[in-house]
């Protein structure tokens, strides 16, 4: 069930592959990191990345919150929620020069700068449009987030940020910049980060220069901690979003700044489910079985790009006839429904045609038969804004449950939609 709705009928009336949200979690979650900071002065922007569905975007402005936005497109689709300028923070390592101007020209919160050079093309950009661009740097502040390596982003080999060193260079020359005004240091050092250890540290350096620039006159405005704070996705340990902001107010209370937070994941991977059906079973070896499922790498990627643990779990089919399924081979256990007891180590793979396409490896799941649907957990962050077309597979519809009802809040891509670009 999703909020008192029985996830099968939505796989019903939808077909599969389907991602269904739940806006009560999405509500509460937002709800846990606004109250986490108590009186302290803040900003949530939610960044887009994780999931930009218009829906979902517009859900979070209704409850307060501002974005964060990784490319000119995701600008587009925040002004299309309804987000102001100056809701938007503007990040990302590329930012091209088209992407530059059009957040210039529209005045957001502040353009995240990543380099000298991009900073050298702001104030250029500045000049042209006879504008004053409201900037931070992001400083890459050399700690290991001991996330997956993918998804790292603070050490110094990482692509991300300004070293430190040249950070306090640079801006030294800003002050002197008529057009150019230092409104925040922003730093992120990685998502899924499950200790508190990397963030407070990457928190206590931001804080430490953030109080350095204010001595030095700069009139910062906030302090963008970035997001960052993993889910448990396995049961395993993962910091409370009460603590996580605990800390981070507690690093940043000294320089008396407001903080912006930049969380992604933390709010919207528990409130979405993928829900596939099962295609096929078929041996694998002797103690397990392939599922085949009609979800894969093009739905969710995170498995075969990370090797990322999601929790599957069979959902009742009201009305599956609980008979063996033809494919049984003969020589095995038998083999019986989902809804009794017996379970079977399988791995459960899309249909795509590579071999990193696995769902979940080594997973012991009630007997599945073809028609079974299962529900891919924790799939709202990183699961359908990461969604291909990679073998010609539609981008899959999503399914907001509200109040005990749901609708669709993106169709399922047709080919005609994929054609309709093509010559
Ligand atoms: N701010 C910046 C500058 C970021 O780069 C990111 C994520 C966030 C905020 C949001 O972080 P979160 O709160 O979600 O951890 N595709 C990967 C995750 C990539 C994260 C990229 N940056 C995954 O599926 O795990």
């Amino acid at each position: 069930m999703c909020d008192g709705v029985p996830l099968a009928a939505i796989a019903t009336a939808v077909g599969t592959p389907v991602y269904v949200y739940s806006a009560a979690l999405l509500r509460d979650r937002y709800r846990a990191f606004d109250e986490a900071f108590g009186g302290y002065p803040h900003a949530l922007h939610y960044a887009l990345k994780a999931n930009s569905t218009l829906a979902i975007a517009r859900l979070l402005r209704d409850l307060g919150s501002a974005v964060d936005a990784n490319s000119v497109w995701e600008i587009e689709v925040a002004r299309r929620a309804g987000f102001e300028p100056r809701q938007i923070v503007f990040t990302g390592v590329g930012k091209s020069p088209a992407e530059l101007e059009c957040a210039v020209a529209l005045g957001v919160k502040a353009i995240n700068v990543e380099s000298a050079g991009e900073l050298a093309r702001l104030e250029a950009l500045a000049a042209k449009l006879a504008r004053t661009v409201r900037f931070a740097i992001r400083i890459n502040p050399d700690i290991d987030a001991k996330s997956h390596p993918h998804i790292s982003t603070g050490l110094r080999i990482n692509k991300f940020g300004v070293p430190l060193d040249e950070a306090r260079a640079l801006l030294r020359t800003a002050a002197a910049r008529q057009r150019l005004s230092l409104v925040a240091l922003h730093v992120h050092v990685g998502s899924q980060i499950t200790s508190l250890d990397p963030l407070r540290r990457a928190a206590s350096l931001a804080a430490d220069v953030s109080a350095d620039l204010l001595r030095q006159g700069f009139q910062l405005e906030y302090v963008d901690l970035g997001g960052g704070l993993g889910v448990s996705y396995d049961g395993g340990a993962a910091p409370s979003i009460a603590e996580y902001v605990g800390a981070l107010v507690e690093e940043i209370r000294r320089t008396s700044l407001p903080i912006v937070l930049e969380p992604g994941r933390s709010i919207a991977a528990p409130a979405g489910v993928l829900l596939a059906r099962v295609i096929d079973v078929k041996p694998r070896d002797a103690s397990s079985d392939f599922a085949i499922i009609d979800a894969g790498m093009t739905e969710l990627l995170r498995p075969a790009l990370y090797n990322a643990y999601h929790a599957i779990e069979p959902i009742s089919t009201p009305g599956a006839s609980p008979t063996e399924p033809a494919s049984a081979p003969p020589d095995r256990e038998p083999l019986r429904r989902a809804g009794t007891d017996a379970t079977r180590l399988y791995e459960v793979v899309g249909p795509v045609c590579e071999s990193s396409d696995v769902v979940g490896r080594d997973r012991t799941l009630p007997v599945l038969s073809p028609d079974d649907v299962v529900a891919i957990r924790d799939a709202g962050a990183y699961g359908s804004a990461m969604a291909s077309n990679y073998n010609r597979r539609p981008l899959p519809a999503e399914v907001l449950v509200d109040g005990g009802e749901w609708r669709v809040i993106r169709r399922r891509q047709t080919i005609d939609d994929q054609l309709a670009l093509e010559t």
